[in-house]
């Protein structure tokens, strides 16, 4: 298996060529500052990382979150009980239907600042299935022609809010706000073709509640955002994150499509979600 011998103080394995990495070797919580700045290193340069067998309890899990940033707020989860920022996803081996986050999205897309960091710790991992995959908003921008990025560059998406609750609501385990008109009207824009604050690299900014262009209507919209989304998703971008107990797994949210996949029925499994700040997607110069 390839290690990325640009990192020396940890292993760093790729999961594919698009984007992700395993990380071994690094306990989060004691790790020295410049160890931790390799860490960051690593997350922007592969967007996914699963950085394996750390040891954490909702209250290590929460000093981990606060070494990366701020909590970006949650408006539509119910948190634990003595954590605002950690949200408690479980799926019991009886419950049927769609898991939490199941189709590709981007989590809070509809907020002016999405998290810029969102992170998932495995307490209770299926044997087999449950995994989580991801794919590549600045693979899936390097794949379109310049004559599409002109065009993309000259608009604004508007992802808005509507549907949010519904599809949250449905999860029997899972507690919502009751804020629902605030969620469902929400909308805000963003620039199509952004730049990574860090790496400054292009990405192209799709997410499944983009409903329309500015200045556009709906159904003249959806055509190129079906487009977007189908080029966005496409294989050759993606990369799996093959959950094990213990594994603490973070993306950068903004640059990456997720879905939960819903593969494993008659199994427990139960995870810890938190969120960090992140900034107002720039458009790219
Ligand atoms: C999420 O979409 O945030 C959850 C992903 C997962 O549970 O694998």
């Amino acid at each position: 298996m390839m290690r990325d011998e640009r990192f020396a103080q940890f292993e760093v394995r790729p999961f594919t060529g698009a984007l992700g990495a395993e990380i071994i070797g690094v306990d989060l919580r004691t790790a020295a500052e410049d160890t931790f700045a390799e860490v960051l290193r690593a997350l922007h340069d592969y967007h996914v990382l699963a950085v394996r067998d750390q040891d954490l309890v909702p209250a290590t899990l929460q000093q981990v979150a606060r070494r990366f940033g701020p909590f970006s707020g949650n408006p539509v989860h119910t948190p634990m009980d003595g954590f605002e920022d950690i949200v408690r996803f479980v799926r019991e081996p009886d419950d049927t239907g769609k898991v939490i986050g199941e189709d590709w999205h981007m989590d809070l897309a509809w907020l002016a600042r999405p998290p810029g960091v969102t992170m998932l710790y495995g307490e209770e991992i299926p044997p087999v299935g449950g995994d989580t995959c991801f794919a590549s908003l600045e693979k899936a921008y390097q794949s379109l022609s310049p004559r599409l990025v002109a065009i993309l560059e000259g608009l604004t998406g508007i992802h808005s809010g509507r549907g949010v609750f519904a599809i949250n609501a449905m999860q029997k385990r899972l507690g919502v706000t009751a804020d629902v008109e605030a969620i469902e009207n929400a909308a805000v824009e963003h620039p199509v073709i952004c730049t990574h604050p860090v790496t400054g690299r292009r990405y192209v900014f799709v997410s499944s509640v983009l409903t329309h262009f500015k200045g556009m209507t709906e159904e003249e919209s959806r055509p190129l955002i079906d487009f977007l989304m189908a080029r966005a998703t496409r294989p050759e971008f993606h990369c799996r994150l093959r959950w094990a107990p213990r594994t603490l797994g973070m993306w950068n949210n903004p640059f990456v499509l997720h879905t939960a996949i819903n593969d494993y029925p008659g199994y427990r499994r139960v995870m810890y979600r938190t969120t960090i700040a992140g900034q107002v997607p720039a458009a790219a110069a």
